[in-house]
């Protein structure tokens, strides 16, 4: 059994998350972390079964299992093989509710596994929008981002519009070194983004304008990341979280790791993804990386360290 060839990828939101939704722009990059699929044979039952999901004793949650299902149920369907009986076996080396698009990666290697047991010719893209509607089923207004990185692995600008989305490469001229640290927490994004819906609806005006000053960050940012300047983009990712705190998606152990990163070297660090727990990112030069990742691990956080390079490939 090859579970080496259907992959989704993890991604981290460098700048953007959640203001995404309200049609401004984000920066997006894969994680050399992945969700690894494979049809395995013939179901015991008449219908489609898959396992893996929950493999993580500790996370263990029959929620999480049935999602798993309704999501492959969904793909099977849409690929026209719902009434055939296989099995799908789920290796996940992301973190679940973390905020590190673990659900669209789930969606990506599930649907690029049966792809290829049947041997249907489906492109890229076509993955990506059929991801988008699983993730429909995981979070009612998802904005697209995460799907397009589990799918295409690059590090990207991208804008939802109802017109086609704005999904642009973006290239920079050093590697930027990420430590990824986990609060423990678990948060579904469903939550916050409704959280965000609530308030927007309540003030829709400082929303918008909240919003609007997260945009202009982003093309601060990506103007940063493409002249390499990593302390500009450090400056810009600490502004975006003390908005993505305004917004109400922070929590104290978000406040805590993040401050400690600051304070162990970071140049910037923000929650990333849904928030309310769940991962924050930091990024530092090269030489103090280490240290702020080691800082993080003594204080008892799970971390992982990765980078975010030209074509995006974040993969150590
Ligand atoms: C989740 O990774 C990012 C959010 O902006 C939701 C979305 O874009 O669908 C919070």
């Amino acid at each position: 059994v090859d579970l080496g060839q259907n992959v989704g990828y993890g991604k981290i939101i460098l700048l953007g998350e959640h203001s995404v939704v309200y049609g401004r722009h984000a920066i997006a990059a894969p994680l050399s972390l992945v969700i690894r699929a494979d049809v395995t044979g013939p179901a015991h039952t008449s219908e489609l079964t898959i396992t893996g999901w929950d493999s993580d004793p500790a996370a263990h949650n029959p929620a999480g299992a049935q999602l798993a299902e309704r999501v492959a149920k969904l793909i099977a369907q849409r690929l026209g093989v719902g009434d055939l009986p296989v099995h799908v076996d789920v290796v996940p080396e992301l973190p679940r509710a973390s905020g590190l698009g673990a659900s669209a990666a789930l969606a990506v290697a599930v649907i690029r596994a049966i792809v290829h047991h049947f041997g249907l010719s489906v492109s890229d893209e076509a993955i990506s929008q059929l991801a988008f509607e699983c993730e429909g089923l995981v979070h009612g207004t998802p904005s697209g981002i995460d799907n397009t990185v589990a799918t295409f692995g690059r590090m990207i600008l991208f804008r939802r519009s109802d017109a086609g989305n704005e999904i642009r490469d973006i290239s920079t001229p050093v590697s930027i070194p990420v430590v990824v640290g986990l609060t423990g927490v678990r948060s579904l994004t469903a939550d916050t983004v409704g959280r965000v819906h609530a308030g927007w609806q309540k003030n829709p005006q400082h929303y918008e304008a909240i919003f609007d000053e997260i945009d202009g960050l982003v093309m601060t940012g990506l103007d940063a990341l493409t002249r390499g300047d990593l302390s500009a983009l450090g400056e810009v990712m600490n502004l975006n979280h003390g908005l993505l705190n305004a917004l109400q998606v922070s929590s104290p152990e978000l406040e805590a790791v993040i401050d400690l990163a600051r304070r162990s070297g970071a140049l910037g660090a923000k929650l990333t993804g849904g928030g309310g727990g769940g991962a924050m990112i930091a990024i530092a030069e090269p030489d103090r990386i280490h240290s702020v990742a080691n800082t993080l691990d003594v204080a008892g956080y799970q971390t992982y360290l990765t980078e975010i390079r030209t074509n995006g490939n974040g993969k150590l």
